[in-house]
């Protein structure tokens, strides 16, 4: 079945399920799908339950979209994401983008928890992802290109929409909210980098780095949704601090900070037009 129809068929089902026309998509990552918890009159749909939608296999990652009202407006969240190293096609990774889009999504805000390469960052810090760097060697758009998507050669030069990043800028200050800003790379995992790896990370000019995001991204600006990007910074990358990591530090890091984000992201999304 082409890829076309399966959105098709996922959309129309989750319409059965809800009447809502979500405006904002949220995709939580690893440890922040808490947030779906603050939306209200929702509607949860747990992945397994919706036609050709892949099922999510991490720790800490619940796995259902969740419809309803967040600060005001209609929104749509993905608690729990689909990864690379899971095994899947970024087809796959990258559907429910697809599916957000026809259920008619705008805006979308796309979480992560991810290791600081920035020095100056610690762990806890969000940092507002101004660009990202596709070091996964794949590219969700890969084969035919389907013309009622998008364009074949999508420009990406406001991958991280501006007005976005200035509107959780001026949220953080309002909040007292600290906010980093920098630059996210994108590598398959599921190994934790090596030091040579975050040096050179660091030499191409990333803050952080992370396993998720990018393929989300490129779908969405295909798509020409806007995208926001927030980073967890949940862990100083390898070789950084003479310690191991530990997805454990990275669920930790994300329970010290869960109040921090969830005041940012209900702000934000109050805020957005
Ligand atoms: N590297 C890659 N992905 C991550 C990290 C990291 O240090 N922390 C959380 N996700």
């Amino acid at each position: 079945m082409k890829l076309i129809e399966k959105i098709k068929e996922s959309t129309a089902f989750i319409r059965t399920k809800t009447k809502v026309t979500p405006q904002v998509g949220l995709i939580l990552g690893s440890g922040l799908g808490v947030l779906a918890e603050e939306i209200e009159n929702a509607v949860k749909i747990p992945y397994g339950d919706i036609p050709h939608f892949p099922v999510s296999t991490v720790a800490g990652h619940k796995g259902q979209l969740v419809i309803g009202d967040l600060s005001g407006k209609k929104v749509i969240a993905m608690q729990g994401r689909f990864h690379f190293y899971e095994g899947y096609d970024l087809k796959d990774v990258t559907f429910p983008v697809r599916v957000m889009k026809a259920l008619g999504v705008k805006q979308i805000i796309v979480t992560n928890a991810a290791g600081g390469v920035n020095t100056s960052f610690e762990p806890g810090d969000l940092m507002i992802i101004e660009d990202h760097i596709n070091l996964m060697f794949r590219n969700p758009l890969i084969g035919p290109n389907e013309e009622a998507f998008g364009v074949r050669f999508p420009d990406m030069s406001e991958a991280y929409s501006k007005h976005l990043i200035q509107k959780a800028k001026e949220v953080g200050d309002k909040l007292k909210i600290n906010l980093k800003q920098g630059r996210y790379m994108g590598l398959t995992g599921p190994t934790y980098e090596t030091p040579s790896e975050v040096k050179m990370i660091r030499q191409l000019g990333a803050d952080a780095v992370g396993m998720s995001t990018v393929p989300e991204v490129i779908v969405a600006r295909h798509a020409s949704m806007e995208v926001l990007g927030i980073s967890c910074i949940t862990n100083m990358a390898a070789g950084i601090l003479p310690k191991p990591l530990s997805h454990d530090e990275v669920i930790e890091t994300t329970n010290l900070v869960q109040e921090k984000f969830l005041s940012l992201i209900r702000q934000i999304v109050e805020e957005i037009e």
